[in-house]
């Protein structure tokens, strides 16, 4: 690879990185004439473009005769007319290519033990899995509920249940019980698939005990069926008429099993993510619009190949499991590594290791777990990545939050040996796949920047009118056009659908992101400049600051008032910083510390532990204007412990700026 210094144009005089002539090479798109082709092509003829590239790279039972149906906006529709399976395109149409005994999964275990499934395996596996579902009378369009850790099993239960129609939605292994029962709750699932526990960093931790504990909180009559993987094999509670062992399900069950022809529009699955306002919201996804673009971004931006070796390293409980594990990979008949681990355990050289072991070649990960990594490689040379050979390796790739420049060129230069090109891959829940991001053979790098849309899709920057903004000045981010794996709906709320993402601002006419973006003034390149709701993301997982105050104020006999707002943080992007009133007087010391830890085992109990507090600041009050709203910009100042110089002269108590300025 080759490194040039860029001109004046770039916003902060970074470097600009080049794919190397040997990357360049193989690539499929090999440079920017390429890339500006496919970008004419889809300006051209914008439903030609799609309409081909769903032949070339989706299977159909039943062939589609029109590709975009714009009859019902903001409710698009895809290819409406057409018939497909998932599971029939990531795994029977392989086998049937001959790749049956190809491996499509390597699966290492927290402890280290390797287990490799071949396409043939997997297919039998999910068949099984998918006619076990059938008995117990699932059926297309039924909701199915997955709590379970990273696995070949959460691989295979989420392809079993495309392969019948179910609509699957995956609760994130690390959800409490309550966060669990609202979303049960809210999709109507007919069944939930769990293990006994999962494993992580060496320990043991519950999934099936939640499960009982969030049906218990109530709301779920409409669970019929809870089904049990064996991870540990340790002693678990199981109800009679209700919870089946996965291994007694797939008992005598055929390894064959017609897939469920859906047509293309038909919910694939539905995946919480928090929004600005309220509870989390079930984004809904198609079968073939979404489909088409996991395999597209997977072949385009991970540039996969045959041999390739794919490593994302994201959960299935997120959308980057479900794209670039579940969905993506296996759709283009590729090799990938599914980890059922943290990269901190036995050590933080677990990472370097695994890529070593399997010869990863495609790496995807997050900005945080970088971070994180580096700190630890920079303390103690064992876990530093020059101890381990990651000669394999040829493209890598960063997702979830703003990668910054310095992490950016230690993962280049220290994992990619100054090789490989880095994608930092910018996309969303809703979005499906990736949105904006370099194409590694062809677009020049700099770090900081997603650089420039897909081929195809048709990213912008406006004001709050819903004009463009001239490069080189901030706005806020849209999307002009609707594209084949955009968000289809809220699940069973079509007006916050409307609401959140085709807001009147715009006329309804174009999707907005929720993030706010800068075009550099010659290059054109974007750079995400951050969330402009309140949504935080802390380690690349999505918040809404109000779930987490109604978490503290459900803390009923000791919280009076709670504001929350992010910070920014070294390691994991943004962090949680909770302002609270009590309902007895204020504590100091020892004491405060103690009711902090309270505080935050209640969030954890109400939401996971994901969304607990960094720091809690305590107040007899919170900073308001004179008709009462919560000071929140000055609240952030505090919470960055900046000086203030907001205007506090409305402040009814000015004292208590002073009791706010300590963090437990
Ligand atoms: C942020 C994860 C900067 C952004 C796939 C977005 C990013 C939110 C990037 C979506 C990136 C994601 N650069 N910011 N490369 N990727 N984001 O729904 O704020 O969990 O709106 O999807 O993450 O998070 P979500």
């Amino acid at each position: 690879m080759t490194a040039t210094t860029a001109g004046e144009s770039t916003p902060t005089q970074l470097t600009t990185y080049l794919p190397s002539a040997e990357f360049v090479k193989n690539a499929a798109i090999p440079s920017m004439d390429a890339y500006n082709a496919l970008v004419k092509e889809a300006e051209t003829d914008y439903e030609g473009y799609w309409g081909r590239l769903a032949k070339e790279l989706l299977s159909w039972k039943v062939p589609f005769t029109q590709v975009l149906d714009e009859s019902d906006a903001p409710f698009f529709k895809w290819f409406a007319d057409g018939k497909l399976n998932a599971s029939y395109n990531c795994l029977d149409r392989n086998v049937e290519k001959g790749l049956g005994d190809k491996t499509a999964i390597i699966f290492e275990a927290d402890g280290g033990e390797v287990t490799k499934i071949t396409y043939k395996a997997l297919l039998d596996k999910v068949c099984r899995i998918a006619n076990g579902l059938r008995a117990m009378g699932v059926k297309k369009g039924d909701r199915v509920v997955i709590y379970i850790s990273m696995s070949i099993d959460g691989v295979a239960a989420m392809q079993a249940c495309a392969r019948i129609g179910a609509t699957h939605s995956v609760v994130f292994g690390g959800f409490s019980a309550q966060s669990l029962r609202d979303r049960v709750e809210d999709t109507g699932a007919v069944a939930i698939i769990t293990a006994d526990h999962q494993v992580r960093g060496g320990k043991l931790l519950p999934l099936k005990s939640i499960v009982d504990e969030a049906l218990i909180l109530g709301g779920c009559d409409s669970i019929k069926n809870v089904l049990v993987v064996k991870r540990s094999g340790s002693e678990i509670a199981m109800t009679a008429g209700r919870d089946t062992w996965m291994d007694d399900v797939v008992k005598g069950q055929s390894t064959t099993c017609e897939p469920e022809w859906v047509e293309a529009e038909h919910p694939l699955f539905l995946l919480y993510t928090s929004g600005s306002t309220g509870k989390p919201k079930g984004v809904q996804h198609s079968t073939g619009g979404y489909l088409l673009h996991a395999a597209l971004t997977t072949k385009w931006t991970f540039d996969l190949k045959a041999d390739d070796v794919f490593w994302c390293t994201a959960d299935i409980g997120w959308v980057t499991g479900h794209t670039y594990i579940t969905y993506g990979p296996l759709a283009l008949g590729g090799t990938e590594i599914v980890f059922e681990g943290v990269p901190t355990y036995p050590d933080a050289g677990r990472f370097w290791k695994m890529i070593q072991d399997h010869k990863c070649t495609v790496f995807y990960t997050a900005p945080t777990a970088i971070r994180s990594l580096i700190k630890a490689a920079e303390a103690k040379d064992s876990v530093h990545p020059k101890s381990y050979d990651l000669s394999s390796l040829r493209l890598l790739g960063s997702v979830g939050e703003p990668i910054n420049p310095a992490a950016w060129e230690w993962y280049y230069k220290h994992v990619g040996g100054s090789k490989c090109p880095i994608v930092d891959t910018f996309w969303q829940t809703e979005t499906g796949g990736h949105m904006i991001t370099p194409m590694p053979g062809a677009t020049p790098m700099i770090p900081g920047s997603c650089t420039l849309p897909f081929p195809g899709i048709q990213a912008a920057i406006v004001d709050e009118t819903g004009k463009d903004v001239p490069n080189g000045q901030g706005g806020i981010l849209v999307v002009k056009k609707p594209w084949p794996s955009m968000i289809r709906n809220i699940w069973g709320d079509p007006e916050r659908f409307k609401k959140s993402y085709y807001p009147d601002d715009f006329k309804g006419k174009y999707y907005l992101a929720g993030d706010g973006a800068i075009r550099d003034e010659k290059t054109g390149y974007f750079t995400i400049t951050g969330r402009i709701d309140d949504v935080l993301n802390v380690s690349g997982h999505r918040m809404g600051t109000m779930e987490i105050e109604s978490a503290l104020v459900s803390c009923t006999d000791l919280v009076a008032e709670a504001a929350v707002v992010g910070r920014p943080d070294d390691t994991t992007g943004e962090a949680v910083c909770a302002f609270v009133v009590l309902k007895r007087s204020l504590p100091m010391g020892d004491e405060a510390k103690a009711i902090a830890k309270q505080l935050r085992d209640h969030v954890g109990k109400e939401i996971g532990p994901i969304a607990k507090p960094k720091d809690i600041r305590f107040g007899e009050n919170l900073p308001k204007t004179r008709s009462g709203k919560i000071m929140r910009r000055l609240l952030r100042s505090i919470a960055k412990g900046e000086a203030i110089t907001q205007d506090t002269s409305t402040l009814e108590n000015p004292a208590i700026l002073d009791q706010l300025g300590q963090a437990y």
